[in-house]
């Protein structure tokens, strides 16, 4: 069972260049995952909040790519809220966290890397199944 206190803001490397700047990120090196699929969200228009769920076994790292926006968790005791904002750290969440995303800014870019190939029975949509889940 996860809770925030497995939640973390990961730094990744960053070569500063005059050329422009350049980060990256190895699956079990600077995320503790293996990467089975990316995706992002992208031309989010204002005020929309996506997520609103967990996921029973996923793992996943976003990073604000561009832009910045909110990423709310819960883990069924407590709430915090992640401002991302940098292209050189992101937000590790393990399984069974509730999380929503939200205050997306004009042309913001979210990457999220998952530890999972996607499966629509790893998604936990309703809170207090989620709640009683993570309680366990
Ligand atoms: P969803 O995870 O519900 O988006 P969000 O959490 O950002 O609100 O996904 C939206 C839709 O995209 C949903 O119909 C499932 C589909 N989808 C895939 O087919 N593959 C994927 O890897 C993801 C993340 C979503």
């Amino acid at each position: 069972m996860s809770s925030l206190k497995d939640v973390r803001i990961i730094d990744l490397p960053k070569f500063e260049d005059l050329r422009g700047n350049l980060s990256f990120i190895e699956e079990n090196k600077h995320i503790p995952f293996r990467i089975a699929r990316t995706y992002w969200v992208y031309d989010v228009p204002g005020g929309e909040v996506r997520g609103g769920h967990a996921f029973k076994t996923q793992h996943e790292f976003i990073v604000a790519l561009s832009g910045s926006f909110d990423v709310l968790l819960d883990d069924g005791t407590e709430k915090r809220n992640y401002h991302l904002n940098r292209s050189y750290y992101g937000l590790y969440v393990p399984d069974l966290i509730w999380r929503s995303m939200e205050n997306f800014s004009t042309n913001s870019l979210a990457i999220v890397l998952s530890s999972t190939h996607f499966d629509l029975d790893d998604y936990i949509r309703d809170f207090d199944i989620f709640v009683r889940e993570a309680s366990r």
